[in-house]
């Protein structure tokens, strides 16, 4: 068996970061999301890993590289946009051949892993194999209706008036009868060849789909706020240990990582909360469910339920909350006169003052 890893896309829900960054490369406990996609499917005893790439090829490729650390062997499959999820596996059938593959998005996160769903699928091999769970607004979902004995009835992409409270998440399994589908589904209205409707042209023509409830963690991070939610799970299986060094006036409180080489200096630290190797944290207070990445200075600074990333400079600036704070970002106190903020932002930044 196989597996299809997509992180292409356009990631517009996360920018500013996607100007810069791919959406699947922002780190939840200081770990890049995409890697606990990698290990999941290690995990479940699959190593041939196709990763479809668009604009971002270069920096995944760097993150990934041939795969061989995860023990896995990676292949890069180019998309030339995000032309939609069926798409992603229309321009992979080479790659794919007619084995059995998993479909793992590159952004979604399944904290129970997938070792017993592969297992189930490669017993019974259905055509296709579907995971739900229930959310409380499936507006934003695929959703799928199943009839009263199970069986998958209708499956509607971002539904107006959800027939069900149970939303497609983001793994799915294939058998090569898919690749009928995705060459038979006609492009959406909002112009991408939807998957959605290539399982539901599968359930349309006798194929068996297989639907399966998890009832484990599971979030797709494709906005800020799923992203900090992640997090905050993330930490809380965090192992706890002082790797760098704190300082006697210092506490950690709870389950807290300090990487090598970082620095905690007349701060409290509540967990859980990870430090980055090479990162000062001093005179500062750094709250549950926060990560701050390698190479960051806070100082004189308020930090909680936030992510930080690589280099970044937080100086003197009272208390921030749930915040995703990019790659060498600086934010440091204004002077006292005139009294105003002094904002350099990105394009579609999103910033609210408190004052
Ligand atoms: P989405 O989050 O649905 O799409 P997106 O990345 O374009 O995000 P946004 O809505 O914020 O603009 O995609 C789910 C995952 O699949 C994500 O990891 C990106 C990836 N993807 C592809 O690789 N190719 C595609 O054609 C699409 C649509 C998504």
């Amino acid at each position: 068996m196989k597996a299809l890893i997509l992180a292409g896309g356009t990631g517009s829900r996360m920018r500013p970061i996607t100007h810069t960054a791919a959406k699947q490369l922002v780190p939840v406990a200081n770990k890049p999301i995409l890697f606990y996609a990698i290990e999941a499917l290690v995990a479940a005893g699959i190593t041939e890993l196709g990763v479809v790439v668009g604009d971002t090829e270069r920096e995944i490729r760097a993150a990934v590289g041939d795969g061989s650390r995860f023990g896995a062997r990676v292949t890069y499959i180019a998309q030339d946009r995000p032309r939609g999820l069926a798409h992603a596996v229309l321009v992979s059938r080479d790659f794919l051949a007619d084995d059995d593959f998993v479909m793992y998005l590159g952004d979604n996160i399944l904290v129970s892993g997938i070792t017993d769903v592969v297992a189930r699928f490669r017993r019974e091999r259905p055509a296709a194999g579907i995971l739900l769970t229930k959310v409380a607004d499936p507006r934003q979902f695929g959703v799928v209706e199943l009839s009263p004995d199970g069986q998958v009835v209708r499956l509607t992409e971002k539904p107006e008036h959800p027939r069900s409270d149970l939303a497609l998440v983001g793994v799915y399994l294939f058998s090569p009868a898919v690749h009928e589908a995705v060459r038979s589904v006609p492009v959406s209205a909002r112009g991408e060849l939807e998957i959605t409707d290539a399982v539901q042209w599968l359930v349309d023509h006798g194929h068996t789909v297989r639907p399966t409830v998890v009832t484990g963690y599971w979030k797709d991070t494709g906005n800020v706020a799923d992203t900090l939610e992640v997090n905050r799970t993330i930490l809380e299986t965090l192992a706890p240990e002082v790797l760098g060094s704190v300082d006697s006036s210092s506490e950690l409180v709870g389950r807290v990582r300090v990487e090598r080489g970082a620095s905690v200096v007349r701060s409290r630290i509540v967990g859980p909360a990870v430090i980055g190797a090479n990162t000062v944290v001093a005179d500062s207070y750094i709250g549950p469910s926060t990560s701050v990445a390698d190479d960051c200075r806070i100082t004189g600074s308020e930090l909680e339920f936030s992510i930080v990333l690589n280099r970044s400079v937080i100086d003197g600036v009272g208390r921030i909350e749930a915040s995703l704070i990019g790659r060498d970002a600086r934010v440091r106190r204004a002077g006292k006169v005139p009294r105003a903020h002094r904002l350099v932002l990105g394009d579609h930044s999103n910033v609210q003052i408190a004052s």
